[in-house]
Formats: structure tokens, C-alpha cells, sequence
């Protein structure tokens, strides 16, 4: 896996909920805004996906849409450095989805875990649906159809990541196979130039004599930076080097980066569904008065109580927001009983306090300015198209679908 490659592309989406919280942007967001100044970056609202669980109550699909994608330019997405579109303003996701489904065996997806937990957690919905049980096919199909190398999400998803590795692996064993295909790798090779080549057929040797995986990167690398190649010629060389067919579409990796707990307003953890949260753009007088009254260490029923931090929610707050001086003040004077909760709680008020004001600042342009991130989003969905596009072109020709 190649971390720091530049022109490798991070792909990834969220289902518009409503109103992001606190949990939402430490768990993802903040991640997605540093993220797009080190990848190609495309981050796009998984609106079909919403409709896999709430297919009954469509009412606040498009403001919940709206309102996430102002959420995403506040908390700091660029416009410039990242593309942000919707997911079916994009229709080659269902197209791919569909092709997809052909080869997808039903056991892969009933064994995922979140289609039983869910099934399990929403009762009072009926989703022994076929678009329900789809669900990890159409996230394969929105990562392959951008041929993205990097997924950022939760653990909880690293089982959809798992499956569209495995459906990227059937699709080119199936259609990847080309008669020709040592004979086309072997012209391929030549148009690299005769130094290339020769790096090329080098590093290959090491990958497969020798299994080097830094050989396979390097090569890779080559590949990527080489633009006189044909897209089915850099398809051809990829699965040449691993000793596969044409690689259409490459296989994504999961990018697990530490988040940390972020917990609701009850020491739970922040989630809309226990009505705990606290808003990313809320108002900064009832974010104060949120957390004056936030739960903290059971054991503290007095003043006089002393606490511990571990089992205090406040204090796993700190640990996100307050620099370790401040962590410290608040550990010792909480198990000494030296300072109040109130008193503790004061530097964590003002420092989600000044995040809020920011992501605000920064969204009240787009607030009182609909067609500003109409705009933004329009764009942005011609971009993905445009990639989209591309892939699809090579889907249909590697399956026969072609029609010239
Ligand atoms: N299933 C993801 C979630 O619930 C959202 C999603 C849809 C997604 N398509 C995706 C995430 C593609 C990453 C890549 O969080
Ligand atoms: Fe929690 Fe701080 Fe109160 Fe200790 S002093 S219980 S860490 S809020």
C-alpha cells in the first residue's frame, strides 16, 4: 500500500442524516478536510444509500442533503481541492451496481455483518428488501466506478471495503481475460520508452521471483506517473506485474485512521438515534448549556467527592479538545477533588465553543446562499460524470456491452 501516493484517489461517502454532530466530524469529516490536500479527492452524499433503510419517509432527504453538504464546506472542504457531488445526480453508480450484480453471489452479501445487526436494530422496518441487501454491492459500485485506492471510513464499514475487494477480483478474473493478453502486456511494455522498460521488467522480475511488495509499488508508481499510456495499457501492465489479467478495476483499500471516541452529551457514544449530540453548527449559548449539564463520573456526587477521569465522558472530551496541560489541570484536580466539574468543564466549553464559531463562520455564506452550493455540488457531479464516464467505457467494452 502506497500512503503517500500523490495521484492516488481517495473515494468516500456519507448518508444524509440531517445536521452533522460532534461525533460525526471527529469520526470522519475533520479527517475527509486533511485528507484533500493529500489525494484526488471525491466525497459525495450517498442519497440512494439513505433510501436503503428510510425508503418509507423521503420528506427531508433533499434538505438533509443540503444541510450535510453546508456542514461539509463549513467544517473546511474546499471546493477547489476536492470534488463533492451526490450520489444519483451520478446514474452510472446504478448502472455499475447493476453489471455488478451479475456476478455478486447472494452468500457475500447476506454474510456481511451489517445486514443481520441492522435487520436486527431497525425492527420497525422492514428490510428484507432487495435494494437493503444490495447495500455493500452499490458502495463497491461507488469506489470501483472512480477506481478509488483509498476508502476512509469507520471500522464498521471495513466489511463493504472487504467486499468490493472481492467482487473488484471477480469482475477482472471474468472480464479481464484476454486472449492476447501476454502478447498486448508485451507491446505495452515497449511503449513505455526504453528505460522504463527496462525498470519496468526489472521490478517485475522482484515482485514475482521474489514476492518484493516494494518492487510491485515502485512499479505501480511508474505506471501511474507514465502519461503516454493508454488506460487499458496501464490496465494491462498493473495485472501483468501481479501476474493477472487486465486489472479494470483495481481492488481499494480501507484507510483506517485513529479516531477517537467522541462521547454524547449521556457518556454514550454521539449518535443521533439516542438524541445525545451536539450540533456542528448549533447555537454557541445552547452548546454551553449542553455541557454545563453534561453527564460526568457518577461517583462526584458532591464537590467534596473526589472523581476519576477514566470514567468521566467530560474527560474524554478534553482529550479531543484541551492540550495536555489543561488535561492534566483537570485529572489532578478532578481525583483531588481540587476543582469542581463546572470549573473542569469551563476550558472544554470554550474550545467547542471556538470550533463551532468556525465551521458557523465559515457556513453562513452558504446558509443565506442556496445557489452558491447548488453550484459547488453541480460542479462537482460533472466532475465525477466525466471520471464516472471513463470507467463505465471500459466496463462495457471489458464485458461486451460496447455496441460500435
Ligand atoms: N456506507 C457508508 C456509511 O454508512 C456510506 C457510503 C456509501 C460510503 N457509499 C460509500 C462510504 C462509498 C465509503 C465509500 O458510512
Ligand atoms: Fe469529569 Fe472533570 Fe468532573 Fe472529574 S472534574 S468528574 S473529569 S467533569
Amino acid at each position: 500500500m502506497v500512503n503517500s501516493a500523490p495521484n492516488a484517489r481517495v473515494l468516500s461517502g456519507m448518508r444524509p442524516t440531517g445536521a452533522l454532530h460532534l461525533g460525526n466530524y471527529h469520526g470522519a469529516l475533520k479527517n475527509w478536510v486533511a485528507l484533500q490536500y493529500q489525494y484526488e479527492c471525491f466525497f459525495f452524499v450517498a442519497d440512494w444509500h439513505a433510501l436503503t433503510t428510510g425508503y418509507d419517509d423521503t420528506r427531508d432527504l433533499e434538505e438533509n442533503t443540503w444541510q450535510m453538504v453546508i456542514d461539509w464546506l463549513g467544517a473546511g472542504l474546499n471546493p477547489s481541492a476536492c470534488t463533492m457531488f451526490i450520489q444519483s445526480k451520478v446514474p452510472e453508480h446504478a448502472e455499475l451496481h447493476l453489471l455488478l450484480s451479475m456476478i455478486t453471489p447472494l452468500g457475500w452479501l447476506e454474510r456481511v455483518p451489517t445486514f443481520k445487526d441492522q435487520q436486527e436494530q431497525l425492527k420497525d422496518k422492514d428490510l428484507a428488501t432487495y435494494g437493503f441487501l444490495g447495500y455493500p454491492l452499490l458502495q463497491s459500485a461507488d469506489i470501483l466506478l472512480y477506481r478509488g485506492n483509498f476508502v476512509p471510513v469507520g471500522d464498521d464499514q471495513v466489511a463493504h471495503v472487504e467486499v468490493t475487494r472481492e467482487v473488484a477480483r471477480r469482475f477482472n478474473h471474468v472480464y479481464g481475460r484476454e486472449s492476447d493478453f501476454a502478447d498486448k502486456a508485451e507491446k505495452a511494455i515497449k511503449r513505455l520508452g526504453q528505460k522504463n522498460a527496462a525498470t519496468y521488467r526489472e521490478l517485475r522480475r522482484s515482485y514475482q521471483e521474489a514476492g518484493d511488495e516494494v518492487a510491485l509499488e515502485q512499479a505501480n508508481a511508474l505506471l501511474s506517473g507514465n502519461a503516454r499510456l493508454t488506460v487499458a495499457d496501464r490496465e494491462r501492465l498493473q495485472g501483468y506485474l501481479e501476474g493477472t489479467g487486465r486489472m479494470i478495476l483495481p481492488e481499494p483499500d480501507a484507510l483506517l485512521t485513529a479516531t477517537p471516541k467522541v462521547p454524547g452529551l449521556d457518556g454514550r457514544k454521539m449518535s443521533k438515534s439516542y438524541g445525545n449530540t451536539i450540533g456542528l453548527r448549533e447555537d454557541p449559548a445552547d452548546v454551553a448549556r449542553k455541557l454545563k449539564a453534561m453527564q460526568t463520573d457518577p461517583a462526584r456526587v458532591r464537590r467534596t467527592d473526589p472523581g476519576d477521569p477514566a470514567k468521566c465522558p467530560v474527560f474524554d472530551l478534553h482529550r479531543i479538545y484541551s492540550p495536555p496541560a489543561t488535561q492534566q489541570w483537570a485529572a489532578e484536580g478532578c481525583r483531588s477533588a481540587g476543582i469542581g466539574c463546572l470549573e473542569c468543564k469551563k476550558p472544554l466549553i470554550d474550545a467547542v465553543v471556538q470550533e463551532i464559531e468556525a465551521v458557523r463562520a465559515r457556513a453562513r455564506e452558504y446558509e443565506d446562499n442556496r445557489d452558491a452550493v447548488r453550484d459547488i455540488v453541480g460542479a462537482g457531479c460533472e466532475k465525477a460524470r466525466e471520471a464516472a464516464r471513463e470507467t463505465m467505457h471500459e466496463v462495457r467494452a471489458a464485458m461486451g456491452l460496447e455496441y460500435r
